[in-house]
């Protein structure tokens, strides 16, 4: 077998695989308590399936532009005019097969061979292995949870090298729902601007925050800013869509155009009845997302208020936004696998070891899941960590 560079060099995803074990014990009957999962747990909205099962039914089952139909493009644009104060075009939208898809051409599209792409740590697992898919070298922004795990002005002027191409910005971000407020994006987007460094700014979490916090966009900062961002969302977080696979990206009119040209190459377009589903969704208006928000919070606050009682071995940051808490586990002296795998085997809780997002010393706990789940969940941790000290 002569598998190529490219492919031996690409990690394989740990939530993927974690969640699939989670899954297997399941299967064998085992009482698994999971809180590996990077879905919302409640069902996709019915006015999104019947908007699927009638395209099906009219015969909307060919191809379809590559970008995406111009009735969802044009839905996009006044989704992101409205919700996010940004003034695109349709022909700077393009349509992808979830926002992971848009980001894998994205990359593909910025990034030569001895790019820099900076990621600041912790990070969503497939950013480093998508930028060296494209050939280019990631280059990690430590943070710290005493600076709530936000890159500063002066952290990211030190990792800027005469190679940097793009900075990957993620909030609210997955694993530790951090929110970044305007004067913090706004600062980094003037390094930016000064170096001439595009910013990919995936939005993918933004109706999932707390608190009454703002969700500010890159590219609403300034048409300076704007110029280098490529805004990536999706519907799978959202409206709970993460089988149908569906996300877009913005941006200047030229990368809009190369991303399109690489998916003409690769998967042309998305399905062509889930975009009649996606066009459905933006039906859905402010009180589906309070809702899902308020569930969303109140699992939250739970979760930090047991964590609170397990301080002797787990620390955090509380989370402003997306369905996850990071949990720092340094003081049970394990590393992040050895504590996920103990757990999972001995008391049949899957969550994901915080190695795969550059922290070997956290965990990822998700809370997309009942409360009565939560319960159980952190009652079989906290009597575990009574076990091992
Ligand atoms: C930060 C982040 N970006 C992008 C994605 C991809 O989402 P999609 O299902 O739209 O491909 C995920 C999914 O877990 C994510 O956590």
């Amino acid at each position: 077998m002569s598998l190529s560079k490219r492919a031996q060099e690409v990690s394989p995803s740990a939530t993927l695989q974690i969640t699939a074990t989670a899954k297997r014990m399941v299967k064998e009957g085992k009482d698994v308590v999971a809180f590996g999962a990077g879905e919302p747990d409640f069902d996709t909205p019915d006015v999104i399936k019947s908007a699927a099962i009638s395209a099906i039914q009219s015969g909307f089952t060919k191809y379809t532009p590559t970008s995406g139909i111009p009735e969802l493009k044009d839905a996009i644009v006044k989704k992101l005019k409205n919700d996010n104060g940004l003034d695109y075009t349709a022909g700077c939208v393009v349509v992808s097969c979830g926002a992971k898809h848009s980001l894998y051409n994205v990359f593909q599209v910025l990034v030569d061979a001895g790019d820099e792409v900076l990621i600041p740590v912790p990070y969503w697992v497939s950013y480093p292995e998508m930028v060296k898919l494209a050939g280019g070298t990631p280059v990690f922004i430590p943070t710290s949870l005493e600076e709530d795990f936000k890159i500063t002005p002066k952290k990211l002027r030190q990792c800027i090298s005469k190679k940097t191409k793009v900075l990957v910005l993620n909030s609210p971000s997955n694993p530790c729902g951090v929110v970044y407020r305007r004067k913090e994006l706004e600062a980094i987007a003037d390094i930016c601007v000064e170096n001439n460094i595009y910013c990919i700014s995936d939005e993918i979490y933004e109706k999932i925050i707390f608190d009454g916090i703002e969700n500010v966009s890159m590219a609403s900062l300034s048409d300076k800013i704007k110029k280098l961002t490529v805004t990536v969302n999706g519907f799978s977080k959202s409206y709970s869509m993460t089988g149908w696979r569906l996300g877009y990206l913005a941006a200047e009119d030229e990368i809009a155009k190369a991303v399109s040209c690489v998916q003409d190459h690769s998967t042309s377009n998305p399905t062509s009845f889930v975009q009649k589903a996606a066009l459905a969704a933006f039906s859905l208006g402010p009180a589906f997302f309070d809702d899902v928000r308020r569930k969303f919070q109140e699992r939250r606050d739970y979760i930090v208020s047991r964590l609170d009682k397990m301080s002797r071995f787990l620390s955090y940051k509380k989370p402003e936004g997306a369905f996850y808490i990071f949990v720092n586990i340094k003081k049970t002296g394990m590393d992040s696998f050895a504590f996920a795998k103990r757990l999972l085997e001995e008391k049949y809780v899957a969550l994901i070891p915080g190695g795969p997002f550059g922290c070997n010393d956290y965990v990822r706990i998700s809370f997309a899941t009942s409360m009565e789940k939560i319960k159980t969940g952190l009652d079989r941790i906290e009597e575990w960590l009574g076990t091992i000290g």
